[in-house]
């Protein structure tokens, strides 16, 4: 866990993005291992190589930036894993795991801190805001690929990771 934690308030779903330069360094597992720790359950997963379209399409709002190029370029270079996540707060406690942008300034024990080696090699993208999350996982993923996991465990949140 890094820091402060939002564990009340509604139940959300965010997208989470293992990037090219996560996958080809071998970081899926240990990036879904320290989203799983922190109580997010993975309800839809699947591996693709981003298309220029779909690439170019995804990061359009950031299409007139100097970085959009190379963005598209690297992000269509090789597979990603596309992840749905689902938690309480899942958008804004995902955005804390994950760390600044910038990996310099990601703060200690974030997944940046920790693998990105550059803010065009960052590992990982996570959605932003609801409407965001909302665009982003429907961007990839049809509703009904999304699975429902049954919460037997209430307080899943509090509890130690090795009873859940
Ligand atoms: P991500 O969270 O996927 O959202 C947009 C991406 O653009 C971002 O992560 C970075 O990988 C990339 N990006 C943002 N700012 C810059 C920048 N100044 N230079 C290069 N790439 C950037």
């Amino acid at each position: 866990m890094t820091g402060q934690q939002h564990p009340k308030g509604p139940l959300e779903r965010t997208l989470m993005i293992i990037k090219p330069d996560a996958v080809e360094r071998g970081l899926i597992g240990e990036i879904l291992h320290r989203v799983e720790l922190d109580g997010f359950q993975i309800i839809a997963m699947k591996m693709v190589k981003m298309t220029e379209s779909q690439a170019k399409g995804f990061y359009r709002m950031h299409r007139k930036k100097t970085f959009y190029k190379a963005l598209v370029k690297f992000m269509t270079s090789d597979p990603s894993v596309l992840c749905v996540l689902e938690r309480e707060q899942a958008i804004i406690n995902l955005r804390q795991l994950v760390g600044s942008t910038n990996p310099d300034k990601a703060a200690f024990g974030t997944i940046r801190h920790d693998y990105a080696t550059a803010t065009r090699f960052n590992c990982v993208h996570a959605s932003d805001s609801p409407e965001s999350a909302k665009r982003e996982v429907h961007f990839f993923f049809r509703e009904s690929a999304l699975v429902r996991i049954r919460r037997r465990i209430k307080k899943i949140y509090s509890m130690p990771f090795a009873k859940r």
